[in-house]
């Protein structure tokens, strides 16, 4: 039997105008993973999805679980093995937390071990990518990064990957507003909102960028207070590119409130997850409070001082 996993991960700063060529920052999740488990059988390939049902899915179709296997057995130009391959996870779904990108990379990394082949992390990275073109159509290549290297990420489309110093521990709390998103539509809408209008967009874009630098800056120093303010500009900004909602904005509001440095929606937005830097000490009442305003699952995640 093989086993392999990958972690969920998080935005912190630069979601949709990283897609524009603006830097982003994104941190893993490392406690949510999609696991996959390969063993053998008499019968051709199969995968076994069992967050959907047990759902199986032959190797030669469409789903996209299938294609990660397909693209992955053709670039180490093997046969598909007889065997079954068990896919779960405890990554929430279309909710801004990578768990596409964390299930194919599981896929993958269990076909490398299964095979005993190795592939370098950049030609795995290269290989979600593809996936992630499925899935999303324009991605940036954030997610999968972020998702395959495991280390927070300053991110740049089509530039070299540079992985962050962390002067500081930051203690995150995750809120899930309960309604699944589809990445694929936030980022069509902001794409006809830019097409529509550059003169007006084009700055926001920058804008949010320029956050996005800061906050690289500001991590490096270990400054929390402007990590926060950071955040809640971020936050305005994206609500300016229509991606908020009622109820992100309403959790992003009572994180604030409740004592957050500041708060913000994470990823494709309009639904999914926000995310609020907290202070040791206040954790325990921002938790009580989304949990109050609605939020159906709250989780606290740290990234390390490194
Ligand atoms: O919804 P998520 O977590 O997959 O985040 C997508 C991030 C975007 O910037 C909105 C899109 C992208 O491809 O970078």
């Amino acid at each position: 039997m093989v086993k392999a996993s990958a972690s969920a991960k998080v935005i912190l700063f630069g979601e949709h105008a990283v897609v524009y060529g603006e830097p982003a920052i994104a941190v893993p999740v490392s406690a949510l993973r999609a696991e996959a488990e390969i063993i053998e059988t008499d019968e051709s390939f199969r995968i076994i999805a069992l967050d959907l049902d047990n759902k199986v899915i032959d190797f030669d179709g469409e789903d996209p679980l299938a294609k990660v296997a397909q693209l992955t057995l053709s670039r180490i130009k093997q046969n598909p093995p007889k065997i079954s391959l068990t896919v779960k996870s405890n990554i929430p779904i279309a909710s801004g937390l990578g768990s596409g990108a964390a299930i194919s990379t599981a896929i993958v990394r269990a076909l490398l071990a299964y095979t005993d082949i190795s592939l370098s992390q950049d030609e795995i990275n290269q290989l979600i990518y593809e996936v992630e073109k499925i899935h999303h159509g324009t991605p940036s290549g954030i997610d999968n990064t972020v998702v395959v290297y495991e280390k927070p990420v300053y991110f740049v489309r089509e530039q070299s990957i540079e992985m962050l110093n962390n002067a500081q521990a930051l203690h995150f709390l995750i809120a899930d507003t309960g309604q699944a998103a589809l990445t694929k539509i936030a980022v069509g809408d902001v794409r006809k909102l830019y097409e529509n209008d550059p003169q007006d967009i084009r700055p926001i874009l920058n804008e949010i960028g320029k956050i996005a630098e800061l906050a690289r800056e500001a991590m490096q120093q270990g400054d929390i207070e402007k990590l926060g303010k950071l955040m809640q500009e971020n936050h305005k900004l994206l609500q300016a590119l229509t991606v908020s909602s009622p109820e992100l904005d309403k959790l992003v509001d009572t994180a604030n409130e409740a004592g957050a440095l500041g708060a913000k929606l994470s990823g494709g937005g309009r639904g999914g997850n926000m995310i609020a830097l907290v202070k040791k000490g206040t954790i325990e009442n921002v938790k009580k409070e989304l949990l109050d305003a609605g939020a159906v699952r709250v989780f606290e995640t740290v990234v390390e001082k490194n």
